[in-house]
């Protein structure tokens, strides 16, 4: 067996799940167990792939170094955004998963890595839900994200990422032929329930779309 990149939980997918597999990114400070309810929310019976970031500030696990709030380490950026696609290749041949049926489901720190993993990457996913997502960097020339489709979920008054900013991520992942929906959560950077219903109702569709 192939020793994976990251410590990760994997739950495999049952039936009802239709070979589903929803990769789990948690925010910063989090763990490999943190997202594994969202994800058994979200999509009943779908495999679960959910690394734990490998950089640590102050103790705390993230996906990426960065220098600031909101300013990345592009240089680790890259290291890490190419650590993760090789996870993400060689856990599909280990567990048997299709990467068309790959959706990357992130939360802040863990939206930024699946962001960049799409813009870098974009034959990896078949679609991700971001939920308060930066733009990680501005890929160029822009990737081939036709094949896409994107759940953006912001806070209307997110101190961390404004709505400008979210705007912009829309309109990259656009400019990138990827299909992007963006629903706004009337609060800051913690999730709400409403973020949670929005996000099920498009999975619900995108798997009726398949
Ligand atoms: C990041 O560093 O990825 C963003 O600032 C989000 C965060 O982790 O707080």
């Amino acid at each position: 067996m192939e020793e994976l990149e990251f410590r990760h939980r994997f739950v495999p997918g049952r039936p009802s799940g239709e070979g589903i597999t929803l990769l789990l990114l948690h925010g910063t400070g989090g763990s490999e167990t943190d997202l594994i309810p969202l994800g058994e929310e979200l999509a009943p019976g779908a495999a679960l792939l959910s690394p734990r970031g490998k950089v640590l500030e102050n103790g705390m696990p993230r996906f990426f170094r960065r220098l600031a709030e909101g300013v990345f380490d592009q240089e680790d950026l890259q290291r890490q955004t190419d650590a993760m696609a090789q996870f993400i290749e060689a856990a599909s041949r280990q567990y048997g998963l299709s990467e068309s049926s790959m959706v990357a489901v992130g939360y802040s720190n863990g939206a930024n890595i699946a962001s960049s993993v799409l813009l870098r990457y974009p034959s990896l996913l078949a679609a991700a839900m971001l939920f308060r997502a930066m733009v990680p960097f501005q890929p160029q020339p822009p990737p081939d994200l036709r094949h896409a489709r994107i759940f953006l979920a912001a806070g209307r008054r997110d101190p961390i990422v404004q709505q400008s900013e979210t705007n912009r991520l829309a309109g990259i992942l656009e400019a990138a032929g990827a299909e992007v929906a963006t629903h706004w959560h009337d609060g800051g950077h913690e999730l709400g329930r409403d973020d949670i219903a929005a996000a099920k109702a498009w999975i619900s569709e995108w798997r009726a779309q398949r």
